[in-house]
């Protein structure tokens, strides 16, 4: 009776608790001799889930199209020293990744893992001294993205929870581009020679504001992932 007891309050903790991932949200064993290759396609399964709708039980909001109410870059290195000012952004294309690869080293607590995508798209708005522009859809093809990312352990309730340390990124397209979709109306030269402009050195331009983009894009995926890691302890994270 005693052991019924403790069995059935055990499925029930249990199911109770898995029944914040979703069904087909995949978790890999700490002591998996695979565990990279199982991250890999955990993570990639992951981005196709969270997709459009976020995965509220676990803290996950809608990643595509991924909201930003701001962001800023630092200035570049050229001539033009310019500190862009976005608000308002709509990124598309995450959810469509591909994880190329994942590692995840438990005693540094170190996980890097690398992305392509496809088709990045990003609107927003402009700040430019107050003044709010409209600018043109910037999208980039084949994005390769090296995600580093330094765990330290906290403990709430008793309960150890990974905070993300530090979130580096590494971006690569292969290729920018810019459109617009009905801008400059009534001025469609202007419009077409100042695109053409940028889409002819998107090389320079992206080199030249890489650092800052790489830096402001880290800061907005880790607060994606941090309200993850901030909801899932350690020990769920993992499939004991
Ligand atoms: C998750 O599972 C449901 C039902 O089994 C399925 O329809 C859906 O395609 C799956 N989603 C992903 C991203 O695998
Ligand atoms: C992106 O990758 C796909 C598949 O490998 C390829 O067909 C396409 O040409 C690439 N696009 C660019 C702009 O490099
Ligand atoms: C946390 O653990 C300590 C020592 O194991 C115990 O005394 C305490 O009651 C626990 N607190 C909670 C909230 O579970």
């Amino acid at each position: 009776m005693k052991l019924v007891l403790i069995v059935a309050v055990f499925v029930f903790v249990h199911s109770a608790f898995t029944r914040k991932f979703p069904a087909n949200f995949s978790r890999c064993r700490l002591s998996d001799p695979d565990l990279d290759n199982c991250l890999k396609t955990a993570i990639e399964k992951a981005l196709h889930l969270i997709g459009s709708k976020g995965i509220s039980s676990l803290n996950l909001p809608p990643i595509d199209p991924l909201k930003v109410s701001k962001l800023e870059i630092a200035q570049g290195t050229s001539a033009v020293k310019l500190v862009q000012k976005y608000t308002d952004l709509s990124i598309t294309g995450v959810s469509s990744s591909k994880v190329e690869n994942a590692h995840f080293d438990s005693t540094k607590k170190i996980f890097t893992f690398k992305t392509l995508t496809p088709n990045y798209n990003q609107e927003m708005d402009y700040d430019v001294n107050g003044k709010i522009l409209v600018v043109p859809v910037y999208g980039s093809d084949n994005v390769t993205s090296i995600n580093t990312i330094a765990f330290e352990e906290e403990t709430r309730n008793n309960k150890s929870y990974y905070k993300i340390k530090s979130y580096k990124l590494s971006l690569e397209p292969s290729l920018c581009h810019v459109r617009y979709d009905g801008l400059f109306e009534g001025n469609e030269k202007l419009g077409a020679t100042l695109l053409k402009t940028i889409n002819d050195n998107w090389r320079d331009m992206f080199d030249d504001i890489k650092d800052g983009l790489e830096a402001a894009y880290a800061e907005v995926f880790k607060s994606v992932a941090s309200g993850f890691f901030n909801t899932v302890p350690i020990q769920d994270i993992f499939l004991s």
